[in-house]
């Protein structure tokens, strides 16, 4: 039988702001496409051909790429609120009907061969199978208790975990989860949660079953799991350099990917990492981890484990960022012997080495 897929791209992305002030948290890019696309090529992997993809209001750019995708059929289904993931299954309702679902967690990426666990949610026919994944710190998730390959409890992100199985984002239901869903209340951070309505078919007595994932899963909803899922899908890209980038004194090691008359000159590049169309890098040595969108502008930079959103532009002399993500149009400079001039967006966050000794540092 063909299984429809749910996948959640609404919330406030409130850990990625200032990034998701203005985009979707979904639009972001990872290894150099939105996290969205990597999504949907993942179900598409597994035979997934119909597909229901809630989206907060007043995202248009979203919904638009979405439906345009080719290989899926793209339902769009608008929660007016971001009420929690039980809510988003509820506001769907009309697109599941009574049938089974796969639920994704649209932050959620993984490598995982799904096949195990649709295959047993076929043969077994349980309420519901949830993915897990041990974790070093199951405390920001839904943990899940196994007996066997049933789960027990479910308890959403405890100060206590119960083990270290983390409710990785991708869930398999019946039709029965629905009536678990009504009879739920808003939790204490005021949202319907989906765990609760797993605990509610568990209290029923009702089939409920774990599979763990192999391979890795990371929750890029963060900006280290951002940065941790674009280094994770860079490790898997080989080598592509298109036939019009042009490059003059470019040392290349481990896979990289250059797009359309990108322009290098005196670089170094250490791969994994993807350069992206219409950019132009000069005396910098990028990489590795690290993805550059389109016409990015790049001078006397050293860039390690970061995602550059496109037309951002940074100049050094000796700008050596790590571990950083910089929106779209952003410009970063450095010039000797001056002070710092930020124009700093909302909820913005740096970090800045001491860039000079102190001599104006108050002493008493
Ligand atoms: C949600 C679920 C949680 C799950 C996690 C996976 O948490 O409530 O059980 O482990 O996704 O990413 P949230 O990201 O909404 O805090």
């Amino acid at each position: 039988m063909q299984v429809k897929a749910l996948v959640l791209f609404a919330g406030r992305g409130s850990r990625l702001r200032p990034l998701t002030h203005t985009r979707a948290k979904a639009a972001l890019p990872v290894a150099g496409r939105p996290i969205w696309q990597h999504v949907f090529d993942y179900l598409a992997r597994f035979g997934f051909e119909e597909i229901g993809v809630v989206v907060s209001p007043g995202q248009p750019e979203l919904e638009e790429a979405v439906r345009q995708w080719p290989h899926l059929r793209v339902h769009v289904i608008q929660q007016a609120e971001p009420r929690g993931i039980a809510h988003a299954v509820a506001t769907a309702r009309p697109f599941l009907s009574d049938e089974p679902f796969l639920l994704y967690l649209g932050d959620n990426l993984t490598d995982a061969d799904l096949t195990p666990a649709l295959r047993r949610f076929a043969e077994a026919s349980p309420a519901a199978l949830l993915t897990l994944k041990r974790v070093a710190d199951p405390s920001a998730f839904g943990v899940a208790s196994l007996q066997g390959e049933r789960v027990v409890g479910v308890v959403e992100k405890p100060a206590d975990p119960p083990s270290d199985l983390a409710v990785a984002g991708i869930y398999l239901f019946s039709p029965a989860v629905h009536a678990a869903i009504e009879g739920l209340r808003p939790s204490a951070r005021g949202e319907l949660e989906i765990t609760d309505a797993i605990g509610g078919l568990i209290a029923a007595g009702q089939l409920v079953l774990g599979h763990t994932l192999t391979g890795w899963w990371q929750d890029a909803g963060s900006v280290t799991g951002l940065l941790e899922a674009n280094a994770r899908l860079l490790a898997a890209l080989p080598t592509r350099i298109d036939r019009t980038a042009v490059l003059e004194e470019v040392s290349i090691e481990g896979p990289v990917q250059i797009g359309p008359r990108a322009v290098l000159r005196g670089v170094r590049l250490r791969g994994p990492l993807v350069i992206g169309a219409d950019c132009r890098v000069v005396g910098s040595e990028i990489g590795p981890l690290t993805s550059v969108g389109d016409g990015v502008t790049l001078e006397g930079v050293r860039l390690v484990n970061s995602v550059l959103l496109p037309g951002c532009r940074l100049e050094g002399p000796a700008l050596h960022l790590a571990d950083s993500v910089v929106g779209a149009g952003a410009q970063v400079w450095t010039r000797a012997e001056s002070p710092a001039a930020l124009v700093l967006g909302d909820d913005a966050h740096l970090l800045v080495p001491p860039q000079q000794p102190q001599p104006w540092e108050v002493t008493r």
